[in-house]
């Protein structure tokens, strides 16, 4: 009998940033993240669970197709494949299964926002459907997967809020999943906005794969660790206290130095652009005018991230209609928010 699985994740956006990784995708230090609604990767997994079915496929391991947006991709199968082949221990439950994977994002490709926090966490949801049919998923273990497959999908599981490695600060945590931290945070930050304004849809000119492994020599890796593991203690404290300057200072910071870190790895690169600069002066310019608590984060990659409380929404779209989108490449930005408790 065919039977579908159909699973949606969303992106995420980190406030304390994880760069710099070591063994199977172990952080070298903690990260905490808004976990978006609007940019997300949906994945519906088609098999045949029949036992005969499975009978006359034991012969092979496991087999799937995979279509992203309608077409078939090579190029993302086979990253799916070495992902579980190197990981299959976990996923024994796929045992003589040939299975038809279709994914598509919620945002365009081309919009350089990073589809692989979606795109694996709603992946790993979908073949664990498979390993618990009706049964709710373990989340934590859909965490753990999610981690193997791209260390930020692991934050991606869960709504609002997540922090994914070892704290002092919190007693769950862990370096081997991420795990929810909304009921620990005050109200305001579950009204968060992230407007993010594309500034190139280029592909990255060096991957986050790359990046992190550029860490392992890096002169300043182990004052960025201490530094972000400071940052992640100290962020607890302020989203338990709603202190919307404490929030500011600790995600510019994080911005500026993961790009810093870019910029002095060997050999160093940079992925902002002059645009990505402007708009951050623009941004400083208008919360000096202003005092509305807005403030900016960035990826691996030339977009901002806009975060502002729902209080303030009307006047800073307004900004960004008449200021910000003349920076973006063809005026192009996409709204997001953070994701509602579930
Ligand atoms: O999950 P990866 O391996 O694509 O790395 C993500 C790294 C950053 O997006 C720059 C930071 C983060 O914590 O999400």
């Amino acid at each position: 009998m065919e039977s579908q699985i159909i699973k949606r994740s969303p992106s995420n956006i980190a406030i304390v940033k994880y760069w710099g990784k070591h063994g199977n995708q172990l952080p070298n230090n903690p990260s905490i993240s808004f976990t978006l609604t609007n940019c997300f990767t949906e994945t519906k997994i088609t098999y045949d669970d029949s036992e005969t079915q499975r009978l006359r496929d034991s012969e092979t391991q496991f087999s799937f197709d995979f279509y992203f947006e309608g077409k078939e991709s090579q190029a993302f199968k086979d990253k799916i494949e070495k992902f579980i082949l190197k990981n299959e221990q976990y996923f024994t439950f796929l045992k003589g299964l040939h299975f038809k994977i279709e994914s598509y994002n919620s945002f365009p490709h081309s919009s350089g926002i990073a589809s692989s926090a979606s795109s694996m966490s709603a992946l790993v949801m979908c073949l664990l459907g498979i390993k618990y049919k009706d049964s709710e998923i373990d989340m934590q273990e859909a965490s753990f997967l999610s981690r193997l497959a791209s260390g930020s999908a692991s934050r991606s599981v869960y709504p609002t809020m997540t922090l994914w490695g070892k704290t002092p600060a919190l007693s769950n945590s862990s370096d081997e999943y991420a795990v929810p931290i909304g009921d620990m945070i005050n109200p305001i930050f579950k009204s968060y906005h992230d407007t993010i304004l594309i500034v190139s849809s280029k592909e990255k000119s060096v991957s986050s794969r790359a990046g992190h492994s550029l860490m392992n020599n890096h002169p300043m890796a182990e004052s960025r660790y201490a530094t972000a593991r400071k940052n992640t203690e100290d962020l607890l404290t302020i989203l338990k206290q709603g202190d919307l300057e404490g929030f500011i200072k600790i995600a510019e910071a994080e911005a500026n130095q993961l790009h810093d870190l870019m910029a002095t790895s060997t050999p160093a690169y940079t992925l902002k652009e002059p645009n990505t600069v402007n708009i951050i002066n623009k941004i400083l310019e208008f919360r000096e005018d202003t005092s509305l608590p807005i403030c900016y984060t960035l990826d691996a990659g030339p977009n901002v991230h806009l975060l502002y409380p729902d209080f303030c929404k009307d006047k800073v779209h307004v900004f960004i209609e008449n200021v910000l989108k003349d920076y973006c490449h063809n005026n192009k930005y996409i709204n997001d928010r953070v994701s509602a408790d579930s």
